[in-house]
């Protein structure tokens, strides 16, 4: 069975990584909720209608698909039924960027290397673009100190709405890991996940193209891929669309703790999926993902990774990860991106590094 599979075909997500499937001749199945809408983002290719996460995971149980995309958030919600759907016939791919989700995948690696499996997390902008770069910089060298990432998408936007996928994902997001409080920021010292103060850390950025912007501390699925990629003891990692001016880092330890109560939560999540977006072009030619790495005798390195508009690149990831791992280049087990592939993976997605 050489099948693709990609769930929430008729999203932004799914019809891009569709595209970028058939640019590099794999016809994948798009897989949805609503046979119309489904057939109306299709363009030929075949669909499967399954009306929830759990007729999904039935259908990939039942049809044993050679890889499942996964495209349907929040991921702490949707990954780990389909994962065990997918197993032990089929690999897995998903776009997760909370720390909860990809801390849960990365998790069930044994039961992947048992199965012959594998499963990629984090196949988007934000792990892919950082993760590259500390690979990069870290290559033969002993484990570093200390690292930080920051990611700087560039993202254009269509006119419609968030969605819950994308709603759910941020309300939803925030940690639900260990060391710290459930709507706490993180990050690792000593090793260990820790609490850090979403927002904090800021630190204004000098791009390779000579703009300028400003990084704060954000705790994604980047942060946890950068401390495999280095192991290093103290990691922060940081995000320029994290809320950076000293307003917004005063409200949102309130804010985040109004989460913890569920209904809040909830109204939270509903109002922020009815948000209308306006199409509008990105805002700068570049999104970066940068890294800054520092080693036990104070040596420092930092390095840049240049891709296109960050949507556009998170389409690029899977569709070249799911065409490895059709050619057999995978390894079983759970990883992110450049953990299983390499900083080559990155540059053959149109990447190009800036190395210091
Ligand atoms: N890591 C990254 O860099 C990165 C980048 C972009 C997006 N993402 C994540 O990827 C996810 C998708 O983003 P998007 O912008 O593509 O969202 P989107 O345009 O809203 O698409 C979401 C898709 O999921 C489907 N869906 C939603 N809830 C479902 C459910 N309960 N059961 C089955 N299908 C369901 C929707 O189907 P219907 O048509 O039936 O509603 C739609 O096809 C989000 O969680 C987002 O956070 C990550």
């Amino acid at each position: 069975m050489t099948d693709v599979w990609i769930l929430g075909g008729t999203g932004r997500s799914g019809r891009a990584i569709a595209a970028e499937l058939r640019r590099r001749g794999i016809e994948p199945v798009l897989v949805g909720r609503d046979a119309e809408r489904l057939q109306a983002a299709a363009g030929g290719l075949p669909t499967v209608v399954a009306g929830s996460v759990r007729e999904t995971a039935d259908a990939i149980r039942r049809e044993r698909p050679a890889v499942v995309v996964n495209t349907v958030g929040p991921f702490i919600e949707t990954a780990a039924p389909l994962l065990g759907a997918c197993l032990p016939a089929s690999h897995y791919l998903d776009l997760a960027n909370d720390l909860a989700a990809v801390s849960a995948i990365l998790g069930r690696d044994g039961e992947l290397t048992a199965a012959g499996r594998t499963a990629v997390t984090g196949a988007g902008f934000g792990v892919t673009a950082t993760e590259s770069v500390v690979v990069q910089l870290c290559e033969g060298r002993p484990a570093p100190r200390r690292v930080r990432v920051d990611m700087v998408p560039s993202l254009a936007a269509e006119d419609g709405i968030v969605g819950d996928a994308l709603a759910g994902s941020i309300v939803e997001g925030i940690p639900g890991v260990a060391g710290g409080g459930r709507f706490q920021g993180r990050r690792y010292r000593n090793g260990r996940l820790a609490p850090a103060r979403l927002g904090g850390d800021p630190m204004q950025l000098v791009l390779p193209d000579g703009s300028t912007v400003t990084t704060a501390s954000m705790p994604l699925g980047e942060l946890m891929a950068a401390q495999r990629a280095s192991g290093a003891a103290d990691v922060l990692a940081a995000s320029s669309e994290a809320p950076s001016s000293p307003i917004a880092r005063a409200v949102l330890p309130v804010a985040t703790a109004l989460l913890a109560i569920g209904p809040v939560r909830s109204f939270a999540r509903r109002r922020l999926a009815a948000v209308a977006t306006k199409a509008r072009p990105k805002p700068r030619e570049h999104s970066w993902g940068h890294a800054v790495v520092e080693w036990p005798d104070g040596s420092i390195r930092e390095g840049w990774l240049r891709v296109g508009e960050a949507q556009s690149w998170t389409a690029t990831v899977p569709a070249e990860v799911v065409r490895r791992l059709l050619d057999g280049q995978g390894k079983p087990g759970a990883y992110t991106p450049a953990a299983l592939f390499g900083p080559t993976l990155a540059e053959a997605c149109g990447g190009e590094y800036q190395l210091r």
